[in-house]
């Protein structure tokens, strides 16, 4: 029989904001495909509300952790390693801001730097040295549509997520020779408690819900659950040869 080049038994896996949204969807799904997951989220209440009621509840393990806070995740990652090694890091926290550069104040600045672009830094970094003495390891990073094209009204969000684009590419780069791939993934609008956030940020929300699912080709906001298909293709043997990879997952976003 063909191996399933998408299973992930007896993988270790940390996955950062895996307490909602999308991150949560790839928390359940990894577990369902065999890994023991390990979730850093600031929000440790709500991390464990989300997975509370999961089928693989055995298999998911909740950390407090900022990952804008180099203390935080060192102390993380050095409690899983003592557990076991980790095979797959999913960089997929990060916080979102709607305005142009003149509605962007130097604290909104800061705070999307430190979460979205320090925060991945961070975590890479402190795994990094743990893939290369074992030379495995995958990483994939949560950029978005915004990392790949000007969005109107997102000044220090696409800042932040063409800065992941650029260290996901540099990272694969550099350590390809130790065997450790690293890609991105893109999405496009996706319906989480992150998204509506931004929606009501908005003097009329719902005019700008429908011009957003009009925005891209196929006519809606994907689901998180579209988003972890793609994180699992790229953290499983299925990618072995993939890596410096944008996979973009928008409805047809990019395309046009
Ligand atoms: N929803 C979308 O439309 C969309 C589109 C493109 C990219 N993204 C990206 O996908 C990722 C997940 O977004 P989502 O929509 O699921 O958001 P979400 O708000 O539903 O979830 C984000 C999670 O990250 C956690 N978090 C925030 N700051 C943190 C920190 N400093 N340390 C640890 N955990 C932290 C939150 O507590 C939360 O659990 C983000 O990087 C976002 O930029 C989202």
């Amino acid at each position: 029989m063909t191996p399933n080049p998408f299973n992930l038994q007896n993988k270790t896996v940390v996955v950062t904001g895996g307490g909602s949204g999308i991150g949560a969807a790839i928390v359940e799904l990894f577990a369902a495909v065999g890994a023991t997951v390990h979730v850093g989220d600031i929000d440790l209440e709500g991390a464990r509300n989300t997975h509370a009621n999961s089928a693989f509840w055995q298999s998911i393990v909740l950390h407090h952790c900022d990952i804008a806070d180099r203390s935080s995740v060192d102390a993380m990652v050095a409690t899983v390693e003592a557990q076991a090694h980790i095979d797959i890091l999913v960089n997929n926290a990060g916080v979102g801001k709607v305005g142009t550069i003149n509605e962007t104040t130097p604290q909104d600045f800061d705070r999307l730097y430190q979460t979205n672009v320090k925060g991945t830094y961070n975590m890479s970094s402190a795994v990094m040295p743990h893939f290369m003495l074992r030379k495995a390891g995958v990483i994939v990073n949560m950029a978005s549509i915004c990392g790949l094209i000007g969005v109107p009204d997102r000044f220090a969000y696409c800042m932040t997520k063409f800065a992941i684009v650029g260290m996901t590419k540099a990272m694969a780069m550099d350590h390809a020779k130790h065997n450790i791939r690293v890609n991105c993934i893109c999405p496009g609008r996706i319906t989480t408690k992150f998204m509506m956030d931004r929606i009501n940020e908005y003097p009329d929300p719902e005019a700008i819900r429908a011009a957003m699912d009009a925005s891209q080709p196929m006519g809606r906001m994907g689901t998180p659950e579209e988003v972890a298909t793609v994180a699992l293709y790229l953290a499983s043997d299925a990618a072995r040869f993939v890596t410096g990879a944008c996979e973009s997952v928008d409805g047809g976003w990019y395309a046009g």
